[in-house]
């Protein structure tokens, strides 16, 4: 099995539009769709049943014998020049843990269903967990289709072109489609390795929320125009950027993090006072009064750099989710596997955000966490062994055991 999973990991790190180790693999991309195209293959040759909905959540069920469905899975899209782990584990992880079930000759009594998540990073729409939240009935369908890429394309164009053009309201899960949702991930932290432990089992998963500002100031001649009289776009972003890291900090809490992880500069020639720009800022905390908090004193840097720099900004939050709690018997499931199958664990916080945040709000859900080498992710180098997630396979395949059967 290992050595199986192995290739197929590489296999997918293939369909990417950057240069290996690092992946790319932006939503409804050709990289995306010719990956999704294999893995809809591999999931029909493991004997699974594949549907896909209108945003291009696609599952793939292992019928039951009776009545209910447990579902896992993860995403495949990741973020420009990051690595081949995050969120992919999770989906192949999981066909692999479907299908070393059925070799040991298992029979579910409720249905499997292996998720595979629609964008699940924010890369293309300024949102993450775009499948996910419309699975959970927590994005308003129109304002989903309203959502612009960079090049102004909006979700409901850009789906369509990739053959998804079914209304998005009808996307959302049934109450109670899922009695238990698990999803299998690398920690993204260092904590598993520093521990020595194989298994995290995911307690609460921490409260993301992103703003997108756009700032218009005045371009003009980068010899001509003197000092006093610009209004650089540019100069304000970088007053709010440093406002951000001060906004973060200024909380005195190790757990508030933000970060501002897009800048583009218009016009972007070296001889042209920028005139406008957009910023994406990611905020994150444990404690969600406490992001808020963030998120006010983010706002106000940017009223304060608009009037000192005559400059208008507009600051849109595009999201502010509250964190997930796991579920205690779903947590118990795979707990029971890791105990059966020997293997150390420890409960953890996860701080990255994953589609089982919104999974959360419809279903039981819990996840398990393998160890990532140096806790480095979102990195071409990030690394998790063939062993380490093997042993994230079994655990699930325990658990999964344990709540369909
Ligand atoms: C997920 O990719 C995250 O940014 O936490
Ligand atoms: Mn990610
Ligand atoms: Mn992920």
């Amino acid at each position: 099995m290992k050595q199986a999973l192995a290739i197929e990991l590489e296999k997918l790190a293939s369909f990417s539009d950057s240069e290996a180790p690092a992946v790319t693999r932006v939503v409804f991309s050709d990289a995306d769709l010719r990956a999704r195209a294999w893995l809809k293959g591999l999931f029909r040759e493991a004997g699974l049943e594949v549907r896909e909905d209108a945003v291009g959540n696609t599952f793939a069920r292992w019928v039951g014998s009776g009545e209910g469905v447990v579902g896992t899975g993860s995403h495949i899209d990741a973020i420009p020049n990051s690595g081949r782990f995050d969120g992919t584990v999770g989906v192949l992880g999981g066909l692999e843990a479907i299908r070393s079930l059925r070799r040991a000759a298992f029979q579910p009594r409720r249905s499997i269903e292996l998720l595979m998540f629609t964008s699940e990073e924010p890369t293309r729409f300024g949102i993450g967990c775009l499948g996910s939240r419309l699975l959970s009935g927590s994005l308003d369908p129109s304002r989903a289709d309203a959502l612009q890429d960079s090049d102004g394309a909006t979700l409901a164009s850009v789906r369509a072109a990739a053959g998804f053009s079914g209304p998005l309201n009808s996307v959302q899960l049934a109450a109670g489609y899922y009695s238990a949702f698990l999803e299998l991930h690398i920690e993204q932290g260092p904590l598993l390795e520093k521990a020595s432990n194989p298994i995290g089992i995911v307690e609460n998963i921490a409260a993301p929320a992103s703003l997108r500002i756009s700032i218009a100031g005045q371009g003009g001649h980068a010899g001509a125009v003197l000092m006093p009289q610009r209004h650089d776009a540019f100069l304000g972003a970088c007053e709010i950027a440093l406002g951000v890291e001060r906004a973060a900090v200024g909380t005195g809490a190790i757990d508030t993090v933000a970060t501002t992880g897009v800048c583009r500069v218009f016009p972007g020639a070296v001889n042209s006072i920028p005139s406008a720009v957009t910023m994406e800022i990611d905020v994150r905390d444990i404690e969600p009064d406490r992001r808020d908090k963030v998120l006010r004193a983010i706002e106000e840097c940017c009223a304060l750099a608009a009037a000192r720099r005559g400059l208008a900004v507009e600051a849109t939050v595009l999201n502010a989710d509250p964190p997930a709690a796991c579920d205690p018997r779903v947590m118990g499931a795979l707990e029971h596997a890791c105990v059966s199958l020997d293997l150390g664990y420890q409960r953890m916080i996860s701080r990255a955000y994953h589609d089982s945040l919104f999974m959360a709000r419809i279903a039981p859900s819990a996840m398990v966490f393998i160890p990532c080498k140096g806790g480095v992710s979102h990195r071409p180098d990030e690394f998790s062994s063939i062993e380490d997630i093997a042993n994230g396979v079994e655990v699930l395949a325990g658990a999964l055991a344990e709540l369909a059967g």
